[in-house]
């Protein structure tokens, strides 16, 4: 039974404050959670509780958030069985009282609830992964395929680049440590193309480069030459992912602007654009090509790209169960990338992924580009068997601890690696 109930601020990679639970049970079990914080938000997420003082971290602050999990959420859990977690995380939803859990604070609500999972794994004597896998009712891990963040611009790298992510898939490995070796030998030759050419290689919010690329193409081909630099095959050895992260490029009249370029494109152009590095380059999955609202554009890109190439809906779906339903009922994309903070708690999380995996469309784990200490996504990847994560790239601590639990429970289980498998053929 929860005993007590701790929420306080701390700060996040960004440097911005954000907060982390502490969960005691009374058999004296604890769990301790820290929540991330995105840069380039869906509208349908979990609503982020922030101060809005600006004395405080220019209004970021959180305390309201860590007061609401201290006070009011504190009552209505105190005693409750957390080994229960779906009663315990309905409780939390029924008690902030909003869809997108915007009295109490997502923030604060997503922390209660991941401490309480750890408390329990911590009571029940069993590793993080062993209890999610239990939750989410699967008798079979499986190490994810990572995908890793190589160039970064838009809103994680002070729109150095119009597209937000270029991330490098480790194809032939077989492991998630071959996989990581693989991706930190791209890594380290992107920085030295990019030095080679006289390009800054500024750190991005991700621990990825940021180029300053004028144009998808450029940044496509310095992705090749760092593959072949490194001593690897473009397309067999690494494959090309992409986040354009298209809701940021939006504007108020629905075309796309690629600042950089100095282009507003409308939906087709981007399909277009998009078809066009597919043909051209080895990549494999494209992360939201078009907006969070342009179900029409969604459908036709899918039609267009679905069957050669992983089309993941991040704002669009936002972890969101009734927007995922909509975009099955519409065909739009056959991904889901599954961000905890995006659903609000571990149960939320859960029922999504499963749901998604039922109709058919590929999982991804991922982080945020505000992130802490907090290796809890390698474990939700591994207990899930959701077959990819999404991490960062092989920078910064906040996102090497992740990297490094997989490492621990793959040495510690051996479980099977899902490998590139886990995009259901495509891009082969
Ligand atoms: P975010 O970035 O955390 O800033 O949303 C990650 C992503 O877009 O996938
Ligand atoms: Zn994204």
């Amino acid at each position: 039974a929860l005993a007590s109930l701790e929420a306080r601020q701390i700060l996040d990679s960004r440097g911005r404050p954000t907060i982390e639970v502490d969960v005691v049970l009374a058999d004296g079990s604890h769990g301790r959670a820290a929540v991330p914080s995105g840069a380039s938000t869906g509208t349908a997420e979990a609503h982020e509780l922030r101060d809005g003082d600006p004395a405080r971290y220019a209004g970021l602050g959180v305390l309201k958030a860590a007061a609401n999990v201290n006070t009011e959420i504190f009552h209505a859990l105190k005693g409750m069985d957390t080994l229960d977690q779906r009663r315990l995380d309905d409780t939390l939803r029924e008690v902030d009282g909003t869809p997108q859990l915007k009295r109490l604070g997502a923030n604060g609500i997503l922390g209660v609830s991941i401490a309480a999972c750890r408390a329990a794994a911590t009571s029940l004597k069993q590793p993080l992964y062993a209890r999610i896998a239990e939750l989410a009712g699967n008798p079979a891990p499986q190490m994810p395929l990572p995908m890793v963040n190589i160039l970064s611009g838009g809103l994680h790298a002070g729109r150095g680049m119009d597209v937000q992510d270029f991330l490098a898939i480790p194809a032939s490995a077989s492991s998630v440590e071959d996989a990581i070796h693989i991706a930190s030998k791209v890594r380290n030759a992107a920085a030295q193309v990019c030095a080679q050419e006289g390009i800054p290689t500024l750190l991005a919010d991700e621990g990825g480069l940021s180029p300053g690329c004028q144009d998808g193409d450029h940044a496509l081909r310095l992705m090749i030459r760092a593959i072949e630099a490194a001593g690897l095959r473009p397309g067999l050895d690494v494959v090309i992912a992409i986040d354009v992260a298209a809701a940021s490029l939006q504007q108020a009249d629905s075309t796309y602007r690629l600042a950089r370029e100095g282009k507003t494109l409308d939906a087709d152009d981007m399909i277009a654009m998009m078809e066009r590095w597919v043909h051209d380059y080895p990549v494999v999955s494209i992360e939201d090509g078009l907006g969070e609202e342009d179900w029409d554009g969604w459908a036709a890109l899918t039609t267009r790209l679905g069957q050669r190439v992983q089309l993941v809906g991040d704002d669009l779906f936002t972890t969101n169960m009734q927007r995922l339903r909509k975009g099955i009922d519409r065909h739009a994309g056959n991904g889901i990338l599954v961000k905890v903070n995006q659903n609000g708690t571990l149960t939320g999380t859960l029922d999504t992924l499963a749901h998604a995996r039922s109709k058919g469309y590929t999982a991804i784990i991922s982080a945020r580009s505000g992130e802490t200490e907090d290796p809890f996504i390698a474990d939700l990847a591994v207990g899930t068997s959701a077959g990819q994560i999404k991490i960062g790239s092989l920078r910064t601590s906040s996102t090497v601890c992740k990297y490094n639990q997989l490492l621990r429970i793959e040495a510690a289980t051996g479980f099977p690696y899902s490998g590139i498998g886990a995009l259901n053929g495509k891009g082969a």
